[in-house]
């Protein structure tokens, strides 16, 4: 085929494609694309914030945020597109918010092989339609949440933490877990559940 007959194909198929882009959005790729981009906002607009907020009046000033930013930004992602958008963790501060499932322990676990066979955390992720117990499908998408120099004044070693932030960290999460990361360790992930 010429080259000129090839890219008209190309463009025939980005119309086809570009006009009937709803009759594709259940493909799994599709659903992924999309649960990305969800993700990777959420993360971006954290750590945006908690970089800003500790700037500007230090570390214990930011424990609001991880506490309470981070399920706001997640339930508005949730209520906008009508799935179940989360932050689990490996080990959990807050258990009845970051408690992963059977479904996202196994993911993690993954998570752990995959970094320690070299790939790396900030393009790790994973997803799969599954089955319901009850009945009826999801499509469940989970993105890795690294941890980062950023984090260490509240998750990392109990010697690394300020005595100030362990005593708030105490009082709030009696049960806390979620110390002794250190950077580059896998802290959690960003959950996604969608039902199709
Ligand atoms: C200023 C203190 C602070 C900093 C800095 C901080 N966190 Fe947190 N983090 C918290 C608190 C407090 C919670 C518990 C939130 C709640 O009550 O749901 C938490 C919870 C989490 C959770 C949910 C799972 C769990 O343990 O309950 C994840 C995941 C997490 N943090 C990741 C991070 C990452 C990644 C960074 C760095 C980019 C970070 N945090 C920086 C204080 C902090």
């Amino acid at each position: 085929m010429s080259k000129h007959a090839l890219s008209l194909v190309t463009l025939a198929a980005g119309l086809f494609f570009g006009a009937y882009p709803s009759a594709y959005a259940d493909e799994p790729a599709t659903m992924e694309a999309e649960s990305r981009q969800v993700a990777q906002d959420l993360l971006k607009q954290l750590g945006g914030t908690l970089k800003a907020q500790i700037a500007a009046s230090g570390p214990e000033s930011a424990v609001p945020v991880c506490r309470d930013v981070a399920p706001k930004l997640a339930g508005q992602a949730s209520l906008a597109k009508g799935w179940k958008v989360a932050r689990v963790g490996t080990r959990t501060r807050n258990s009845l918010l970051g408690m992963p499932d059977a479904w996202e322990q196994e993911v993690l676990a993954r998570f752990q092989q995959r970094l320690a066979a070299g790939e790396k955390l900030e393009s790790m992720e994973f997803s799969q339609v599954v089955q319901e117990p009850a009945g009826g499908s999801s499509f469940r998408y989970m993105k890795a949440i690294g941890m980062q120099q950023q984090c260490v004044a509240c998750h990392g070693p109990q010697d690394q933490i300020a005595p100030g932030m362990k005593a708030m960290l105490d009082q709030n999460y009696p049960h806390d877990q979620a110390t002794g990361y250190t950077p580059g360790q896998l802290r959690g992930a960003v959950t996604i559940k969608r039902p199709i």
